[in-house]
């Protein structure tokens, strides 16, 4: 290993943009139809992952979507969570905040409960056997209506205190921030923090990113790269402080290249970008392998590396003392180099 590749092994990490089904590897897959009685149309878990192909986010989603049909107990999203926990824990993961799509489950009539439950067991378990901390953030299917979005925000309300935000994923092709403004309002008055896809090269992506920060006044945006794109955005995300979760392995299906650029360009104008790894068992690369291909794709320094991960503890949605410790833990790796 280089020097470089070394460093990146061992920093303590937050990874703040996951989606939780994103991690169901083709191995599990076949494990859970198998409990499940289910018949998958693949001879085994490499002929799946070879007949994955994608080249945009649509393409990606089918794919995505038909993937979850085998998660149908509480234990199937427990085995589902504890797997990337456990992944986490083996690439230094010492927070991380998990995205979850209930009305992809629900939508197939499983319950919200049995969701929620098997996934938070498993935050539990990782707290006390693998020294991980997570949290949940609730996101809602852009492609289904905002009726539906805010039916599945009053559905979590007994469960608020497991859920730590929402946010908004699925497809953004004609499915602006502003549909679901009534929702997010909604769920700022409940108590939850506030955070939205702003896919890349979308259609109307800088004006999708102006709703989120003037219609929805998020906490943090999702990718958000194309905010480079006008002066008057990235300064006003700078200026407040946001934190953009960039997904370098991803952004290279569904736009062609990492964004690789964008993030050196994000990290001299010193803004809070942080590197995630979105939907690692499709795209192949969990965050260390998504910190990597990005210092495959430019130079990048251990001081880049480090500034990556304190961004990310930073806008957490963690309290500060918690924050504090972690990036005690930052600067003790820093130190010890
Ligand atoms: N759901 C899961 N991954 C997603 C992504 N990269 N963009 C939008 N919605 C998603
Ligand atoms: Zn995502």
């Amino acid at each position: 290993m280089t020097g470089i590749e070394e460093f990146i092994a061992g920093v303590p990490k937050c990874e703040l943009h996951l989606h939780i089904e994103g991690t169901l590897e083709p191995e599990l897959k076949f494990e859970l139809a198998a409990r499940n009685g289910l018949t998958l149309p693949y001879a085994d878990a490499a002929a799946m992952r070879a007949a994955y192909e994608f080249h945009d986010l649509p393409s990606f989603l089918r794919v995505y979507y038909e993937g979850m049909a085998v998660l149908l107990t509480e234990q199937d999203f427990y085995d589902l969570a504890w797997a990337y926990l456990s992944k986490a824990q083996a690439q230094h993961v010492r927070y991380a905040e998990l995205f979850f799509d209930p009305q992809a489950h629900t939508s197939r009539g499983v319950s919200f409960d049995t969701v929620i439950r098997g996934l938070r067991r498993a935050v539990l378990d990782a707290r006390r056997l693998l020294d991980v901390r997570a949290q949940l953030i609730m996101c809602f299917l852009r492609d289904f209506s905002a009726e539906y979005a805010m039916a599945t925000l009053l559905e979590s309300l007994p469960y608020k205190e497991w859920i730590v935000g929402v946010g908004l994923d699925s497809d953004e092709h004609g499915n602006p921030p502003v549909k679901f403004a009534a929702v997010f309002e909604r769920a700022r008055a409940e108590g939850y923090l506030l955070t939205m896809h702003c896919d890349v090269d979308q259609e109307n992506s800088t004006e999708h990113i102006r709703q989120c920060l003037e219609v929805i006044d998020v906490d943090r945006i999702d990718h958000g790269v194309n905010s480079l794109d006008d002066p008057a955005l990235h300064t006003e995300i700078a200026r407040r402080g946001l934190g953009l979760t960039v997904c370098p392995i991803s952004n290279g299906y569904v736009r062609g290249d990492l964004g690789h650029e964008a993030i050196r360009r994000m990290l001299d104008l010193g803004m809070r970008v942080t590197v995630n790894s979105d939907d690692p068992a499709y795209f192949n690369g969990y965050v260390t392998e998504n910190l990597l291909a990005l210092s495959e794709a430019i130079t990048i320094s251990p001081q880049d590396v480090l500034q990556l991960e304190r961004n990310a503890f930073e806008v957490a949605w963690l309290p500060n003392s918690l924050k504090d410790a972690y990036l005690a833990e930052l600067a003790a790796y820093e130190q010890a180099r």
